[in-house]
């Protein structure tokens, strides 16, 4: 089956993206309205951008509620999740935006915004703004990274509409 573009399915294109495995992040930053707290989502259009300056993106949709925060804000914190994250990603898919802190405390990154403390996740990058694209309904975010940091867990997989139970190796 295929999709032509003078009748283009929609749910067609998604099934088709979702054929490319990705990983999956939880990108966090400063809540605007309420000093001190964060705002966060689940994310898998995260990519690297460039080495020299080091740059990555990722893309948020317009209709998405915490927009109005990262357009506006001093930067923004990635985490990549690790397999045994599975929860905390469906919590900031799904739970209420009030909701998603609740089990998962914050600590405060380098340059001082709001990361998850949770030890399970296979990396992050911390970011300060570098441009904003608008593209269809999602707005590109472009950052630079200022700090990043690794471990060896094993990597959280999203492909074709979900996650990849597949067993860690931790
Ligand atoms: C695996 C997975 C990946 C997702 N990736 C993105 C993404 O790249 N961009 C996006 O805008 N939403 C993405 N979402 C949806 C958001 O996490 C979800 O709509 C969230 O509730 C938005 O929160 P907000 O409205 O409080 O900003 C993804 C959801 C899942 C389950």
């Amino acid at each position: 089956m295929t999709a032509v573009s003078s009748t283009f399915d929609t749910d067609f294109f998604r099934s088709a993206l979702g054929r490319f495995a990705t990983g999956v992040t939880v990108v966090t930053g400063p809540d605007r309205e309420h000093p001190g707290l964060a705002v966060g989502l689940t994310v898998s259009s995260f990519n690297s951008v460039s080495l020299s300056p080091p740059l990555v993106l990722w893309s948020l949709a317009k209709q998405s509620r915490s927009l109005p925060h990262f357009l506006h804000g001093s930067g923004y914190v990635i985490h990549v999740l690790g397999a045994s994250q599975l929860a905390l990603a469906k919590r900031f898919a799904w739970g209420e935006q009030a909701e998603r802190f609740r089990e998962h405390p914050l600590r405060t990154s380098p340059n001082g915004l709001p990361m998850l403390a949770d030890p399970g996740c296979s990396a992050w990058f911390e970011c300060r703004p570098y441009a904003c694209h608008e593209a269809g309904d999602h707005i590109i975010f472009i950052g630079e990274v200022t700090h990043c940091e690794r471990n060896a867990h094993q990597p959280l997989i999203y492909h074709a509409g979900d996650f990849d139970l597949t067993p860690s190796q931790d």
